[in-house]
């Protein structure tokens, strides 16, 4: 994720520029650039830093000209240094842009365009955005046709913003499957990954919808169609959010935000790694001697993990807290081992202390990151990245359920290199697979009830969360969601293990959030659910049987999948109810007490 500026019109642009990035610095904060126009000359700052620093290292508001974009980088591909923070540009240095999402053929187009004759400087895959407009420019009418023509070829993600100095009058901005939204203004324009980024300027605005571009002149603005070029009819609307309020794009707090990002995040996450995921898998494949190793919710991870590789690609990984692993398994670690640990924050002490130790007894070390350029990243010998954007609140919630979807497309490709799972069914789990952001848009639609559950809750102080199989890992993670916000102690545990103690503690009335997927173990899990039941328990079952309905108190109705899909759609009601419960307890969901984002003392 990162986050995309605007402006043309009468104003200095690099003061307008400067201020809406940094309005727009919770989207990214690696790296900072700036390019504006004028007289026909292209001038770019760029740098790493945040926007602060930026600003005062390089003299952003020293930059002439009154139309420009600016960019705050949030790395996806190429480490965060000078030379591949944005703006990009071509070969002639007359088109600059700056782009926010992933282009996912951008290796196959960079081979084809050096073939051509295209030096690129940067690692990014936003650089051959700017060659690709520059070849097509050679066999087009006009620069509109060769960006129309440009971005078709383009598979991935991008909201881009588009300087061309032979046309002094106008910019060029683009949406597909990446935030952006145009400000209109009295004599000037802006655009912007998000609302705040322009607000103190103009509050009417227009939104693009995907595949679709902007003419922005500072008196004019039109939207096309990337496809045909045709002209969209687009409504102005205005907006009354405050600036607070539309940082956080109208919710009231950055978890929620975050919670409603999964869809869009999760599809940047399979789409960013349908390239990689096979050469990793291969690279992995023969090793027998498998740890997962993480703290936290990346632990639970780690744990879904566990059964995904068992399942498919009949590997019996061991998952150890990372804080424990140094301890108990130096002796067993060596070269024959395979080390997968996984970190949101790449920061972790425990984690990389762990990578560190796997290292020097010569184990393979792949890492599964969110944050690119972040210390797991340097140490790993692979990473594969979870594409989930900064995540603000201190309870990880789409960095988890990315992580999630990258360990899924990593068994599947396990499974089809070892040949340990019928194509067909790997092939029907993948298409799922890309299915599970829409499903959970509609599990989004829960919101409400959820919040109407939770108050019905909020005064119970000990909460029960039981699963089966690969539904464990989800019912430990619902009970840190509630305790890390909400206060409320809750005990995550496998549903078999309740009457072994546990069920010792169920009284009339206590809650008892039961993961029940059809599988396996759906008949053991109803059994489980009764016992609690007989015990006076207060059942909200989460699953997509009329059996499970009946025996619950409240249900919550999921989409029927492959349970070995579901701890990703599984995990969204079990985050919305924990947010619930904090706000309604009158706690800060976003800054829980005594706990940081990263935590990076052992
Ligand atoms: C819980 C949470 C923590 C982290 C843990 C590991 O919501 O966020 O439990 O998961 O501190 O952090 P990373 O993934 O950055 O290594």
């Amino acid at each position: 994720m990162c986050g995309i500026i605007g402006y043309i019109g009468d104003r200095k642009a690099c003061e307008v520029i400067v201020k809406g990035l940094k309005r727009l610095e919770y989207r990214g904060y690696d790296s900072v650039g700036v390019v504006t126009e004028e007289n026909g000359k292209l001038y770019i700052k760029k740098g790493v830093g945040s926007v602060d620093e930026v600003t005062e290292r390089l003299k952003l508001l020293d930059m002439p000209g009154k139309r420009g974009v600016g960019h705050t980088r949030w790395a996806t591909h190429g480490v965060p240094n000078d030379i591949n923070a944005h703006p990009q540009k071509d070969c002639t240095g007359k088109i600059a842009l700056v782009h926010n999402g992933i282009i996912e053929n951008f290796a196959e187009l960079k081979k084809e365009l050096v073939e051509k004759g295209h030096t690129f400087e940067s690692d990014t895959d936003t650089e051959v955005i700017a060659h690709l407009i520059e070849e097509e420019l050679k066999s087009s009418e006009n620069f509109e046709e060769a960006l129309r023509k440009a971005l078709l070829k383009l598979k991935g993600s991008f909201a881009l913003g588009i300087v061309y100095t032979e046309e002094p009058d106008r910019l060029y901005f683009v949406r597909n499957e990446s935030p952006l939204v145009l400000g209109i203004g009295e004599g000037e324009n802006f655009a912007a990954s998000d609302v705040p980024a322009f607000l103190e300027y103009t509050n009417r605005v227009v939104f693009l919808d995907d595949m679709e571009y902007a003419v922005v002149t500072k008196e004019s603005w039109v939207v096309k169609r990337l496809e045909t070029g045709e002209e969209v009819e687009k409504e102005v609307k205005t907006i009354d959010w405050t600036l607070e309020m539309a940082e956080k794009a109208g919710f009231e707090h950055f978890m929620l935000k975050e919670i409603f990002e999964q869809p869009r995040v999760l599809r940047d996450a399979i789409h960013g790694n349908a390239k990689v995921i096979g050469d990793v898998a291969r690279e992995i494949a023969d090793y027998e001697k498998i740890f997962i190793v993480a703290m936290g919710t990346s632990y639970h991870a780690g744990l879904v993990g566990k059964y995904l590789l068992q399942r498919l690609a009949k590997k019996v990984p061991i998952v150890e807290d990372a804080s424990e692993f140094r301890y108990e398994f130096e002796d067993l670690i060596d070269e024959n081992s395979l080390v997968i640990a996984i970190t949101q924050s790449g920061e972790t002490a425990d984690t990389l202390a762990a990578m560190k130790l796997a290292k020097r007894k010569g184990a393979k070390v792949l890492a599964i990151v969110n944050v690119v350029g972040s210390m797991a990243t340097r140490i790993a010998d692979l990473t594969l990245y979870t594409h989930a954007g900064p995540e603000i609140g201190v309870a990880a919630t789409k960095t988890y359920t990315t992580q999630l979807a990258v360990l899924t497309m990593l068994a599947i490709e396990l499974a089809r290199t070892l040949g340990t799972a019928d194509e067909e069914y790997l092939k029907e789990l993948e298409e799922n697979l890309r299915r599970v952001p829409d499903l959970i848009e509609d599990i989004l639609n829960l919101n409400e009830p959820l919040r109407e559950l939770a108050e019905g809750l909020k005064d119970r102080e000990n909460f029960f969360y039981i699963g089966r199989g690969i539904g464990v890992p989800t019912a430990l993670e619902g009970a840190l969601k509630l305790k890390e916000i909400s206060y409320i102690h809750a005990e995550g545990l496998s549903a078999g293990e309740l009457k072994h103690g546990p069920l010792a503690l169920i009284e009339d009335g206590v809650p008892v959030v039961a993961i029940a997927p059809k599988g396996r173990t759906f008949d053991k899990m109803l059994g489980n659910i009764e016992e609690a039941k007989a015990r006076g328990a207060h059942i909200i079952a989460l699953g997509s049987s009329e059996r499970l309905r009946e025996v619950s108190d409240a249900f919550i109705e999921m989409p029927d999948l492959d349970e070995i899909l579901t701890p990703i759609p599984y995990i969204v009601p079990l985050q919305l109810l924990a947010y619930h419960l904090a706000v309604l307890r009158g706690n800060d969901p976003d800054k829980p007490r005594n706990l940081a984002k990263s935590v990076t003392v052992e």
